[in-house]
């Protein structure tokens, strides 16, 4: 069973209402759009990112096709959902995001508090994240990536992401009143088609080392740029381990 499969598994969803959060390219929305779909459930999905332009609309739009039926795309905030009311959702889903709002760990409460307060009693929880990519000879690039972004984006005063381990989140949520916990460890696999992603990371870190207030550095961070790309060029593009942490919000 892979991941997806497994974050879906057994959820009856007729008659209910999720929350995806976040949208991004809308990958998690089309799974569970056809999930629905696959299994003749009448629900309803609402997606919501903070930054949602058109451009991603139309593109995600697109590849629901008539799967539209199902999903509503907002634009929120995760740290304040005003346009939820308390216990108004069924299932909240929050796929590959946590790791963007942890550079505040206890920012990350703040959106975990959210998910508890639209969740209806014994509402479920389902979090898909990453585990940090591993420095290993196959797996140099991904991490040189991963960890550049870091350090570029902390240079500007920034931070890119941190990756809370399972049994952190856990507990976190253990205090918000969650319970049942589930979790399963997912290996990272390779991506095909990788060049738009990687050139898209060289484009953002061009524009980012651009700002850097130390001009002695661009120039130096620049090539390094070209470096890593040509070494994910070289040895692929790898998804590091996910995991899959399933809750229910206690009644
Ligand atoms: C990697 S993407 C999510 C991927 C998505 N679940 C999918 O399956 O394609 C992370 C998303 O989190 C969104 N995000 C970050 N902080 C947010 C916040 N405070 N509220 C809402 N969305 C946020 C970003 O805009 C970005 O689109």
């Amino acid at each position: 069973m892979d991941l997806y499969q497994w974050a879906v598994a057994g959820l009856d969803l007729d008659g209910k209402t999720i929350l995806d959060a976040a949208t991004g390219a809308g990958e998690a929305t089309l799974v569970w759009a056809e999930y629905i779909h696959k299994h003749n459930m009448d629900a309803r999905i609402i997606s919501v990112d903070i930054d949602q332009p058109q451009e991603w609309i139309d593109k995600i739009r697109g590849e629901l096709g008539d799967l539209q039926k199902y999903v509503e795309l907002i634009q929120a905030d995760i740290f304040q959902l005003d346009c939820l009311g308390d216990e108004s959702i069924d299932v909240v889903n929050c796929d590959s995001t946590i790791v963007f709002l942890n550079p505040r760990p206890l920012k990350l409460l703040t959106a975990f508090k959210e998910f508890h307060r639209v969740l209806k009693p014994e509402g479920k929880l389902v979090i898909v994240s990453e585990f940090p990519p591993e420095n290993t000879p196959q797996t140099m690039g991904q991490w040189q990536r991963w960890n550049f972004a870091k350090a570029i984006w902390a240079l500007n005063a920034e931070t890119w992401s941190a990756e809370p381990r399972p049994e952190e989140v856990e507990s976190a949520l253990e205090l918000l009143g969650f319970a049942d916990f589930q979790c399963q460890r997912f290996p990272g696999y390779p991506i095909r088609d990788f060049q738009a992603c990687i050139d898209e990371w060289g484009e953002m870190m061009l524009e980012k080392i651009s700002e850097l207030v130390w001009p002695e550095l661009k120039k130096a961070l620049s090539q390094q740029v070209q470096a890593v790309k040509a070494r994910i060029s070289e040895e692929g593009f790898m998804l590091p381990d996910q995991y899959v942490l399933k809750c229910i919000k206690k009644g």
